[in-house]
Order: structure tokens, then sequence, then C-alpha cells
């Protein structure tokens, strides 16, 4: 028997797939599976499909209960979520979540919780919604070590990027937009400023170099900055602005994991990944690229990675099976300082209209060693030219020492964007 804690979005969803697909979920399993009780905080609340379902809204009616064997957490947020995760672990029962928030700063002591009390821990709707990946990752690419992960990992954001790309808009707008439809909250900043993909990157980037990876190590940056002349002047470039993930290996350097938005070859596969679907594209020393597309949110998508961790957990059940794959991080890979990372950059400032200035420019770019790929000037910005560089491959320690000279060059007004290009 099931428990699920909150009926949401997400919740809701998982008990119309368990209603509407019984019959073949109960053959995948061999047996039966019911849900026991559902946790809310209003039993009041009119819902649609949960009739038939018995509502508390005291946890101990769940986490309490000997006939329930999976707690399903979706609540969402870190308190209580953690303290009754771990509490049904402690009652020996196996925990499955959708909470990236809760993985990402609590993982270590889930799995260590899990491990003690041998039962299984699955966060499957954690990263990319309804896209398999963490279950890909732990089991059909283990045998690859892998390099690289960059992911369009959150859905709001993408949506905000695309209607700019292809509309013309600026950032407002779509923001006002993407409110409207639903996709962005009121309070938009866990997707604007990148916190909810840093979420998904730490789960990401832990599972790939098989080092725990905290949410204080990834470097963040959202779109806030991201103007509508970005847009266009990667257009005219030949790349698109997306907002990624982003988990690299540097070798003996380490590994670094960051989001933050870039430009990306229109040709890349993930440019063509548009609107709220998300996209992760891998690297592995076997399989070469490999990239998984599909809905990151939504009751029926995420509903479907919830239930599928039911399956595979309830088929442990019946068949004796000892847990699922649990904690990976078994390594401790050194983190490589995101001033060490290399990357071309594009350079976005509004200058004086005057002899010499690009000279100037160039100037401080070569004491920099940093040398320029192209340099184009197209437009006047009220009295300012406005100047595009784009660097060749080059560390970022020296791309933010080019941007201090720069801003202390009398000649320029000042330093617009600074976007990586990833080639
Ligand atoms: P939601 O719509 O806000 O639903 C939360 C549910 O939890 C509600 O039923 C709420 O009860 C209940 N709840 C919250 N705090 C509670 C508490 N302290 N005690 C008892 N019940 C409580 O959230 P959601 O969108 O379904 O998201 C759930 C989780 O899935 C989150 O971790 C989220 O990050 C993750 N996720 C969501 C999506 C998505 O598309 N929405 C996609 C991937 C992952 P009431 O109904 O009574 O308010
Ligand atoms: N807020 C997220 C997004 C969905 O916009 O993709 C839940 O992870």
């Amino acid at each position: 028997m099931i428990g699920i804690l909150g009926s949401g979005t997400v919740g809701s969803g998982v008990v119309e797939v368990l209603k509407s697909n019984f019959a073949d979920i109960s053959k995948r399993i061999g047996r039966e599976i019911s849900i026991k009780a559902v946790l809310v905080r209003d039993i009041t609340k009119k819902r649609k499909n949960l009739e038939d379902i018995n509502l508390t809204d005291n946890p101990d009616d769940i986490l309490n209960d000997g006939d329930i064997s999976i707690i399903v957490e979706l609540m969402g947020g870190l308190h209580p979520s953690l303290e009754y995760m771990l509490r049904a672990m402690e009652a020996g029962k196996h925990v499955i979540t959708a909470n990236k928030d809760v993985v990402a700063q609590f993982g270590e002591q889930l799995f260590s919780k899990a491990e003690e009390h041998d039962v299984d821990f699955m966060f499957e709707a954690s990263v990319g919604g309804g896209i398999p990946i963490i279950t890909p990752l732990k089991e059909c690419l283990a045998a690859n070590k892998i390099s690289l992960i960059m992911g369009i990992v959150n859905g709001t954001t993408n949506y905000m990027l695309t209607k700019m790309t292809e509309d013309g808009c600026d950032y407002d707008e779509v923001l006002k937009e993407a409110q409207a439809k639903g996709y962005a909250e009121a309070n938009p900043a866990a997707d604007v400023e990148g916190l909810d993909a840093a979420r998904k990157a730490a789960i990401l980037g832990s599972i790939a170099f098989n080092t725990r990876i905290k949410l204080d190590d990834v470097s963040v940056e959202g779109i806030t900055s991201i103007k509508a002349a970005d847009i266009a002047y990667a257009k005219e470039l030949g790349y698109v602005v997306k907002l990624l993930a982003i988990a690299r290996d540097y070798g003996d350097k380490g590994v670094n994991v960051r989001v933050h938005p870039v430009f990306l070859p229109s040709s890349h596969p993930l440019s063509n990944v548009k609107d709220v679907f998300n996209a992760i594209f891998i690297r592995g020393n076997a399989i070469g690229d490999a990239m998984f597309y599909g809905r990151g949110a939504g009751a029926l998508p995420t509903a479907s990675a919830v239930v599928a961790d039911i399956i595979a957990v309830a088929r442990n059940i019946v068949s004796g099976n000892k847990a699922v794959i649990g904690c990976t991080c078994y390594n401790k890979r050194p983190l490589c300082a995101l001033a060490d990372t290399e990357s071309s950059y594009y350079i976005r400032l509004w200058v004086d209209d005057e002899p010499g200035v690009l000279g100037s420019i160039a100037t401080a770019f070569g004491k920099s060693d940093v040398s320029l790929k192209s340099v184009i000037q197209t437009r006047m910005v009220d009295d300012h030219a406005e100047i595009v560089a784009v660097t060749h491959v080059v560390q970022h320690r020296k791309v933010e020492t080019a941007a201090e000279l720069l801003r202390n060059l009398p000649v320029v007004v000042k330093i617009c964007n600074i976007i990586r290009v990833e080639e």
C-alpha cells in the first residue's frame, strides 16, 4: 500500500495515472497496489478524482500506518518534507519524491538514512519532470564515464527565451506572458534567477561524476540580464540563447557544475528545444552524445516519472529483491573553480563614438591575454556606439580581468552583457 504526501499538481496527476493505468501497472508489478491515504493541508478543499480516496491532514495517519510500505512525497519545499521522509525511512518505508529542493540540499542525509534502514529512495521526477534521466544515468549509462551534461531543465525560462527569440519581445513582456499562462509563478525568482535549474544541476552533477555536488557548489546566473539586443546579436551570429545547467569534467582540475545563459550554435540539438520543453544532452566515453527530450513539468508528465519509481519499488517488494541503486557518490572529485573554466565569450558594450576607441578596447583585451575572434559595430544607442566582441576560448578569470580593465576605460560607457558561447 502507498501513502501520498501532497495532492496538488503532481499528487493529483499520480492518482490519475495510478487509476487510469491500474490494470497494466498491476500486471507489471505482479500485484495490485492501492492508495491507503493522501496527506493534504486542507481536507475541505474539493478535489477532482480524489472523491474515493482517504484524505487526511495528519501526517501520523500515514507515517505511523504499518500497512503502508511506500511513501510518495509530493508536497514540495524543504520542511517538513525532509522530516517526513526521514521518519518514513526510520519506520522501514520506501520513499519516492519529486522534490528537487530537498534532494539537492539533503540528498546525502536521505541516502544515508535509506541505507541505514535498508529501504529504497527514488527521485526520478526531481529533474526533467517526465523525462527519464536519473535511472538512465544510474543504470543504462552506467558503463560510461560522463564528461559533460548540458541541460535545459527549466521550462519557464526556456519558454521566455523562446518567445524573446521568435517574437523579438523584451524580458519584462515575456515574463508577464509566462505568468499569465501559469508557467511562471507570481514570484518567479527561483526560475528566472536560475535556482530551480541549479538544484537540478546539483542532482545531475552528483550522479554524473559520482561526487556529491552541493547546491552551494553550483555557480548560478539566471536570465534577468538578457535583453532583446542580446537575442538579436545571437541570431545574427548564428546562435540561440538558452539557459543551461552544465556539469563538465575538467580532468585533473576537477569538475564544475553551473547554470548560466549561453550562446549555443543554432545547429546544436538543444537549440531546437523550444517553449516549456526540457532536454538533457549527455556525453559519455562509450555512448558518445545522447539527448533526452520531453516535458519537464505538468501533472501527468511528472506523474509518469513518479509512478515509474512506484512500480520499481513495488516490484522489489513483490520479488523480495534488495534496494534499488542507492547513493552513487563513491568518489570525491575536486571542484574546478568557475574562474578556471574555459569558454568563448560574447561581450556587448557601449562606448563613446570617437577615433581610437576600438584601439583602446583591443588593448584592454590584449593586456588580459584575451584573444578576439570578431568585433562588430552595427548601431548607435542614444549617443553611444554599441560594440559586440566575441573571444576565442579563454579562461573565465581572464575575461573578468578584461571586463575590469574595460570598465575603467573613460571611453567605455558600460558593459551591457557578457555571455558564454558554447561551441
Ligand atoms: P502543489 O501543487 O503546491 O501541491 C502541494 C501539495 O502538498 C498540496 O496538496 C498541499 O496541500 C500539500 N502540502 C503542502 N505542504 C503541506 C504540509 N505542510 N502538510 C500537508 N500537506 C501539504 O505542488 P506540486 O506542483 O504538485 O509540486 C509537488 C512537488 O513536485 C514539488 O517538490 C515540486 O518541486 C515537484 N515537481 C513539480 C512539478 C510540476 O510540474 N508541478 C514538476 C516536477 C517536480 P493543499 O492541497 O491542501 O494545499
Ligand atoms: N518551475 C519548473 C519549470 C517546473 O519552470 O521548469 C518544476 O520543476
